[in-house]
């Protein structure tokens, strides 16, 4: 081999192993890097997020948990849809968290606001604390997805709800690239059907599906309890 093809080949496998690390930065923001990500996926996740709050009864007072809440925006959106309650974030990326705290500064200077390094698999809180609970594009790096939803649960109040949001999901419209992507980051893609399998499996009733086909766009939203709507959600 001469010198021009070993530089050419060198040169290939880092921007492939440079490429792997950055697309892992999905799975779990670290570093500078993760911090940019969190930061781009405040951004890119904003437009899904603001659709999928809609199908989430809250009501002015509610309190909230986010979780995987990455750079934090969802947590600031939840914070203006329950302006009286209190949202809480988690994420077990400290890069992620280190992002969500900047952006809800100000709220958790007052006091509206709590965001915490932790795993989904093993929730800091009490029992029946949340009147709601999110996760946008994260539960399918979750380590067991039925038994992180039965921890969710765990923490939601009778007739709370969860909310799962993602744009990768198997059988949406041009969704092949999301397959390949998924693979490499070691996270399965799963069909509508077994979104609906898993929060059933996991004891949330009630489970109704939103798509925006158009967009690719899901949210799965699951019930503790009996299904209620209250005409106090606005
Ligand atoms: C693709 S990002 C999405 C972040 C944010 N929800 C958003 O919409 O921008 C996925 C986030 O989930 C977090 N995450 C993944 N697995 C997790 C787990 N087992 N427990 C807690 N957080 C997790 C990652 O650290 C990352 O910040």
């Amino acid at each position: 081999m001469n010198k021009a093809t070993v530089v050419s080949v060198l040169w290939y496998g880092a921007t492939v192993v440079a490429c792997f690390a950055l697309v892992r930065q999905c799975r779990k923001p670290a570093w500078l890097p993760g911090r940019l990500f969190a930061r781009m996926m405040n951004s890119t996740h904003f437009a899904m997020t603001t659709w999928a709050l809609t199908h989430v009864p809250l009501a002015t007072d509610s309190v909230v948990l986010d979780v995987g809440c990455g750079g934090g925006r969802t947590i600031q959106q939840l914070t203006r849809l329950a302006p009286a309650g209190r949202v809480c974030g988690i994420d077990y990326s400290a890069a992620s968290v280190a992002v969500a705290r900047g952006t809800n500064a100000a709220a958790i200077a007052a006091g509206r606001v709590d965001i915490r390094v932790g795993s989904v698999s093993s929730l800091p809180y009490a029992d029946e604390s949340f009147d709601a609970a999110t996760a946008i594009e994260t539960h399918y790096y979750w380590p067991n997805l039925t038994t992180d939803l039965r921890e969710i649960r765990r923490v939601l109040r009778p007739g709370g709800r969860i909310a799962i949001v993602a744009e990768a999901y198997r059988g949406k419209r041009f969704g092949a690239a999301e397959v390949l992507v998924m693979r490499v980051l070691g996270s399965k893609l799963l069909t509508i059907d077994e979104h609906r399998a898993a929060c059933a499996a996991a004891g949330f009733s009630g489970v109704e599906v939103f798509e925006e086909r158009k967009k690719g766009w899901l949210c799965v939203v699951g019930v503790k309890g009996a299904y209620q709507w209250s005409a106090n959600w606005s």
